[in-house]
């Protein structure tokens, strides 16, 4: 067995999760948490919040939309159109592959696959001669499939929506209005934290890709004239490793590490904010367990990014089986999907850009001359001023300079409009948001978590999960259940409970035993109880990861606690 194999063994074994419906098969691409799988996941998600959300409080707010969206928000988007992978049948068996795995898989690793056309696969396909890993039949021609679950709002079959892909169009839609409840203020990030689905081709790579899974996205909206960060100060100096762009292109698979300044300076990354949450992920990615030389980020080309990206970079982490394996997105999505949407749903979703000083400008004013158009056009006069009103003055002066013009069926002869141009101060401008997005998948983060903190110790099992993501942070052993120490430890167990602590009581087997369970788990504490407690109000108190014992006043176990624990 492989350290996947093991993870996973141990996942189901204790409770952390496996496939879902099992009792009817499973099927691919679903995950069931059980409860220690689920209090992990949740560890993740709040240390993910209190990074990109409490730590940026009064610029981040966390919001909830539903997933189930109306169709119309993922055309505005672009994902009905784009959101798509290569699909390719067996012509004999016709189970479906996704193209460009099966090609991997048996032709190998090709440079920019992720880029390359229907048109190229096929090409790819047969001099390669790739074939159905089922049956061995001949492979029929690539496709593109949509990854969009899709269903119907109501009883109405004409009322057809998705289920979300991203959390991000929730963000971009709610966007104006937030920005007006929130005293008009940029920049403003958009957080959420929410079940997202994708109707994956064939996902095999059990918790790393999943068809219904937790995201958490951060949308960050800034004004493209004042782009710089007012936090970078705090991540200057903070290392990023990069595979840039220009090294992907040129088949280099070693990244550069500078730091945040270096990479803004020399216009590696084209948003201080993707900067900042870039360095913000690095740190968080650490803590989950992953140190920073099995970190990189790797800048996508042109034809591989999602279609809404002026630059991408995926933070990949190097795990046993998978490799390089992404576990953040981080995108720079300028004006592209709050465009869309104001071009779709009609509505203005632009803000406006103040000047420090107002500008004094020369405007154009058309003046209708309303005694001889009435005396033209009698009762329809109200109509042509209308029209002409819905006229922009310089396009409606130069019709008029080439002769007569016909506006709304009317013609309108030179001398009855009269031009004069006025000073105008303007005190702004209107402008539509650029858009910085960090994109993290929770359920992969919980694997990775579960993978960095896998060890075995003679021939044990321990899991050394980081304190503040571990889901039973303490074990409470009774050494026998007589004497009165079982009731002592009950007693500790309940004082260590009320101060909110997740722990357990487990007073069965040996104390080796109970220990090993303990470290499976990944409970960074162990508390003894034994005779010696009955005489002098000490515990053992046992380090999971060092199994040092150490004994300790009963008195001082809460600030020892909250000391330890204090420490990530
Ligand atoms: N919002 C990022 C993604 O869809 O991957």
């Amino acid at each position: 067995m492989d350290k996947y194999d093991k993870v996973i063994d141990l996942c189901k074994r204790r409770g952390f999760f496996w496939p879902a419906s099992e009792i009817y098969g499973g099927v691919a691409g679903f995950l069931d948490f059980g409860p220690l799988g689920t209090m992990l996941k949740r560890n993740v998600e709040r240390r993910w919040r209190e990074t990109f959300i409490h730590k940026n409080h009064g610029i981040v707010y966390e919001i909830e939309t539903p997933m189930i969206t109306p169709s119309k928000v993922f055309e505005a988007s672009g994902h009905v159109e784009n959101f798509t992978d290569v699909i390719v049948e067996c012509t004999s068996c016709h189970k479906k592959f996704r193209a460009d795995h099966i090609i991997i898989e048996q032709a190998g690793d090709i440079q920019g696959i992720e880029g390359k056309t229907v048109a190229q696969l096929d090409d790819i396909i047969s001099a390669k001669n790739v074939i159905c890993t089922e049956c061995g039949g001949k492979l029929g021609k690539v496709s593109n499939f949509n990854l969009l679950f899709r269903t119907n709002i109501g009883p109405y079959s004409e009322n057809i929506a998705y289920i979300r892909p991203e959390a991000a169009q929730g963000m971009f839609t709610n966007f104006k209005s937030i920005y007006t409840a929130m005293r008009e203020r940029l920049p403003i990030g958009l957080a959420q934290i929410g079940k997202v689905a994708r109707n994956e081709i064939s996902p095999r790579q059990g918790p790393l890709r999943l068809r219904e899974f937790t995201i958490m996205e951060v949308e960050f909206f800034f004004d493209p004239k004042s782009p710089g960060c007012s936090l970078l100060e705090q991540v200057h100096d903070k290392k990023l490793r990069l595979l840039t762009e220009d090294l992907v292109a040129a088949e280099k698979t070693d990244p550069v590490e500078v730091t945040v300044r270096e990479a803004l300076s020399e216009k590696l990354i084209k948003s201080d904010w993707l900067a900042y949450f870039m360095a913000l992920s690095t740190d968080f990615i650490s803590e989950l367990g992953a140190p920073h030389n099995s970190q990189m980020f790797v800048g996508k080309l042109a034809k591989e990014r999602a279609h809404y990206s002026a630059q991408t970079f995926d933070q990949l982490v190097k795990l046993d089986r998978w490799g390089w394996v992404e576990v953040s997105g981080h995108a720079y999505r300028t004006d592209y999907d709050l465009s869309r949407h104001q071009q779709y749903s009609g509505q203005d979703l632009g803000v406006f850009r103040k000047y420090g000083v107002p500008k004094k400008t020369r405007v154009l004013v058309a003046k209708p001359r309303v005694d001889l158009i009435s005396r033209e056009y009698k009762s329809e006069t109200g109509k042509v001023l209308a029209a002409l009103k819905g006229l922009d003055a310089a396009s409606l002066r130069s019709m008029l300079a080439a002769g007569s013009a016909v506006v709304g069926g009317h013609a309108i002869r030179p001398e009855f409009v009269e031009f004069v141009e006025k000073e105008e101060s303007i005190t702004g401008e209107r402008f539509i948001p650029h858009v910085a997005e960090p994109s993290f998948g929770a359920d992969r983060l919980t694997y990775l978590t579960l993978e960095c903190a896998y060890k075995e110790k003679d021939d044990r099992t321990v899991l050394s999960l980081p304190r503040s993501i571990a889901p039973v942070k303490i074990c409470v052993f009774p050494l026998v259940n007589k004497d009165g120490i079982n009731e002592k430890a009950q007693a500790i167990f309940d004082a260590i409970r009320a101060d909110g602590y997740i722990a357990d009581f487990d007073d069965g087997g040996s104390i080796g035993r109970r220990y090993a369970r303990s470290d499976e788990i990944g409970a960074p504490i162990a508390v003894t109880v034994d005779y010696q407690t009955m005489q002098d109000e000490t515990v053992t108190i046992r380090d999971r990861d060092t199994w040092e014992q150490s004994r300790i006043q009963i008195s001082a176990l809460q600030s020892y606690l909250n000391g330890y624990f204090s420490i990530r």
